[in-house]
């Protein structure tokens, strides 16, 4: 792998696929579930070798919450297991835990272990892991919008940046690249908002099978992209 020029602070994931995965291989959805966490783990680790700060990932909508409740238990199970078998691990390499969506919904004991999570981990530095689970980005938007109300803001102080700190993602820098896996093209409700400005890229691996080898190509396109924010590129006069 050549060394790369540019590197995005804060890269995010749709991690889509795994039903198609485990169909594939004639087994249940939740097995493309679990699949997905232990290519997971290799991503997250390249995450921190090349360098990027933030990583996003979509684990579960609120739109999920139509899906058969075997599955959705499953997905909670999967959660669950994956705080009790990683935290270790990831605390230990430096990785810090943030939450974005509402904790409020899922199950009091997840609940918990997701804030012991996050309290462990909060003086973390090498890599911030924001977790979107019960997350939605229009879900987000009325959330920030009503404690704006609530918070009795002046409506003329209102900008991107105070509107910003408003989100769950409050204290993370807008994603510089989108990666969605499985050859679908949709924004699918995430980072809405955050995303203005994000590159995007699109593989048809299905997300099981993303590795560090796939996240190395989604950089090196990026690497190509000239970001231009509206503007012009001086130097290319386009
Ligand atoms: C989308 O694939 C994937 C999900 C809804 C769940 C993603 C969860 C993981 C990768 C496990 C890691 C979880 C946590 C909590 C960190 P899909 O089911 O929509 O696939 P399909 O489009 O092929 O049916």
């Amino acid at each position: 792998m050549d060394t790369l020029q540019k590197i995005p602070a804060h890269v995010a994931i749709i991690m889509d696929g795994n039903g198609r995965w485990a169909l594939e291989r004639g087994l249940p959805r939740l097995s493309g579930h679990k699949a997905g966490t232990e290519n997971l783990r290799e991503v997250i680790e390249a995450c921190a070798e090349f360098g990027i700060k933030y990583l996003t990932i979509y684990a579960f909508s609120t739109e999920n919450w139509n899906r058969p409740d075997e599955e959705i238990q499953g997905l909670m199970r999967i959660f669950r297991t994956m705080l009790d078998r990683e935290l270790n691990n990831l605390h230990k390499n430096g990785v810090q835990l943030r939450h974005i969506g509402q904790l409020d919904g899922i199950d009091k004991k997840l609940q918990q272990k997701v804030q012991e999570a996050i309290k462990l981990t909060q003086g973390n530095q090498t890599l911030i892991l924001n977790v979107a689970f019960n997350y939605g980005g229009r879900d987000e938007i009325l959330q920030a919008v009503k404690k704006i109300v609530a918070n009795g803001e002046n409506i003329d102080d209102l900008d991107d940046e105070l509107f910003s700190k408003y989100l769950f993602t409050a204290g993370s820098p807008d994603p510089d690249l989108i990666i969605r896996t499985s050859g679908e093209f949709r924004i699918s409700n995430f980072l809405i908002w955050q995303g203005a400005y994000a590159e995007w890229y699109f593989t048809p691996t299905f997300w099981p099978d993303f590795n560090k080898e796939e996240l190395y190509q989604a950089l090196v396109a990026y690497n190509e992209r000239d970001r231009r924010y509206g503007k012009v590129n001086q130097a290319k006069g386009k």
